[in-house]
């Protein structure tokens, strides 16, 4: 889709076709038919801009959920943008430092820039790409939320009059997404200089501590388990040196540096009769140790992300499970252990071992009515099996 597709899309002409593709697709047409209807209406082209349109919509409802039917987007944009919880959330910091004012520099088009704009905000944006800045500013207007966007280099625009600038720098290469910082448009060189002024950057989550700069926050953050993002918060926006947010079906929960009483803290211990199984946001944050003291528990492994308690306990953290029974490593014993208890649906989860468990399943050759998870994993450098249970 180009500049003049997309503005043709937002005549009375295009949003006529538009609400027919919606229809169309709405009532099950298959897309061929739906494209031959839409092309006895308009050309070819118009036809498949509207139709492409419908398809990115219902795409982008895993990440925009209700507003998507709303807003518009391109294939490779929407791949890019923000989910609307994760931007939620970002926004709602922002707006909590207090800033009146915020600069997006590559704003795409525009999931971060209209989470930030229905704080109340004002918003700017900029990008580099025509396109995106007219899908962003169309966004805007079509979700009722004011801001201004224009095309222009974020590298050599003036941000100085903002009080918090953002980026979320683009981090497609050629073979995928990419870990090699220079690489990213704008280049790291540039968020190191931006990292110097009150301001948000959003990064990969694999990003390593040590490219953190001093006195620059990371936090990572998961929905509803997976985690999506890092954020490296500066100037007077950082309040801690690392956290991890985790945004789940009960809201949203934080925790930090300041919780974690650290490995000399925390020791390894005996399996007890719970085990906890930390979310990748508190991994990735380096925070094991921290969701280790809040259950009152310790390390199965000093190098493993698994933490045994005695007692049960809630925590937004990390999934828990009650131990049931420790069964045999082993892979012929084990089968008949699960044989005996007539287990024929295995959830398997596995840390710090080098085993595929797929392939294992099918060497199981499980069968009975009984569903069973089990764990593999190291304890104390041994491998174990726990037959554990979800709580
Ligand atoms: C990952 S996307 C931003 C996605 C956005 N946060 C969202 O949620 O929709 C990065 C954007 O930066 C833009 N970009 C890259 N280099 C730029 C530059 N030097 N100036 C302005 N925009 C740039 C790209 O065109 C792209 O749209």
């Amino acid at each position: 889709m180009d500049l003049d597709d997309f503005r043709w899309l937002l005549t009375d002409e295009g949003q006529a076709l538009l609400a027919e593709a919606t229809a169309l697709v709405a009532e099950g047409t298959p897309p061929l038919a739906a494209g031959s209807a839409l092309r006895r209406m308009t050309t070819p082209e118009r036809a498949a801009t509207a139709l492409t349109q419908v398809e990115l919509r219902g795409r982008a409802v895993a990440k925009f959920a209700d507003l998507a039917p709303r807003m518009y987007f391109t294939p490779d944009a929407l791949e890019q943008a923000t989910r609307l919880r994760v931007a939620r959330h970002r926004a709602g910091r922002a707006a909590a430092f207090g800033a009146q004012t915020l600069v997006d520099l590559g704003c795409g088009i525009g999931g971060d820039l209209v989470a930030a704009a229905s704080t109340g905000i004002v918003c700017a944006g900029v990008d580099l790409d025509p396109v995106r800045v007219a899908v962003a500013e169309a966004n805007l207007a079509a979700l009722g939320l004011p801001g201004a966007v224009q095309v222009a280099d974020a590298t050599t625009v003036d941000h100085s009059g903002f009080d918090l600038a953002f980026a979320d720098p683009a981090r497609r290469s050629g073979a995928g997404r990419s870990f090699r910082v220079e690489d990213w448009t704008p280049p790291w060189s540039w968020v190191e200089s931006l990292l110097a002024r009150d301001a948000c950057v959003k990064v990969a989550p694999g990003i390593p501590h040590a490219l953190v700069p001093d006195d620059v926050e990371a936090e990572w953050v998961s929905d509803d388990g997976e985690v999506k993002e890092a954020a490296l918060w500066a100037g007077r926006t950082a309040t801690v040196a690392r956290r991890a947010t985790v945004i789940g079906a009960g809201g949203l929960a934080t925790i930090t540096d300041e919780e974690d009483p650290g490995p000399g803290a925390v020791g390894v211990r005996a399996v007890g009769g719970y085990l906890y199984e930390p979310d990748g946001a508190v991994i990735r944050a380096g925070l094991v140790t921290a969701v280790a003291a809040g259950v009152d528990g310790g390390l199965v492994d000093p190098r493993i992300a698994y933490v045994t308690a005695d007692q049960p306990f809630r925590t937004p953290f990390a999934r828990s499970y009650r131990v049931l029974e420790t069964l045999p490593y082993r892979e012929k014993q084990l089968k008949s252990a699960l044989r005996e208890r007539g287990i024929g649906r295995l959830t398997i989860k596995k840390r710090g071992v080098d085993v595929s468990p797929e392939a294992l399943r099918k060497r199981l050759a499980l069968s009975g009515d009984a569903e069973a998870t089990i764990v593999l994993t190291r304890v104390a450098g041994e491998g174990t099996a726990l037959l554990v249970e979800p709580f």
